[in-house]
């Protein structure tokens, strides 16, 4: 089937099999291999990325499901050279450690502070409740989400 994405600002068109799911289009197609694999059971969400603005688990959907869709992986976050606030606060606040959950804890965090610009530590702790970390007992990846948080109101 004929598909016609958007990802991270460029648009493609290919002809994929209709079983062929959005993180494997993703990485094995274009090539974008920061939006990770980790498991095959929809629940470690180092898949996650923007599908018109909204983080999904990009192993949960199939490519002809993005069918005209705005797709916004990792490799798309940053700006003129200039790292998302969120990026920002992984580096920062020291919030990865193997890196392997980190371009999908950065995506869910980016759709969450669009949501909720002024989280509380709990809402913080919820919104990446599906994206599993098995190295940072998940406080510096709090602490860097608070960053961005105050980043993003500050506006700079
Ligand atoms: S690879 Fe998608 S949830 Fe684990
Ligand atoms: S930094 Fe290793 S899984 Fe999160």
């Amino acid at each position: 089937m004929q598909i016609t994405v958007t990802v991270n600002g460029v648009t493609y068109t290919h002809d994929v099999e209709p079983r062929l799911l959005l993180v494997h289009y993703l990485r094995d197609v274009l090539n974008l291999t920061g939006t990770h694999i980790g498991c095959d059971t929809s629940q470690c969400g180092a898949c996650t990325i923007l599908m018109n603005g909204k983080a999904v688990k990009s192993c949960t959907i199939f490519a002809v499901q993005a069918d005209g869709a705005e797709i916004t992986t990792i490799e798309g976050l940053a700006r003129d050279g200039q790292l998302h606030p969120v990026q920002e606060g992984f580096w920062e606040k020291h919030g990865l450690q193997c890196g392997y959950c980190t371009p999908g804890m950065i995506m869910t965090a980016v759709d969450f502070l669009q949501r909720n610009p002024n989280p509380t530590e709990e809402e913080i702790r919820h919104a990446i409740e599906g994206n599993l970390c098995r190295c940072t007992g998940y406080q510096n990846i709090v602490r860097a989400i608070q960053y961005a948080a105050e980043k993003m109101r500050s506006g700079s």
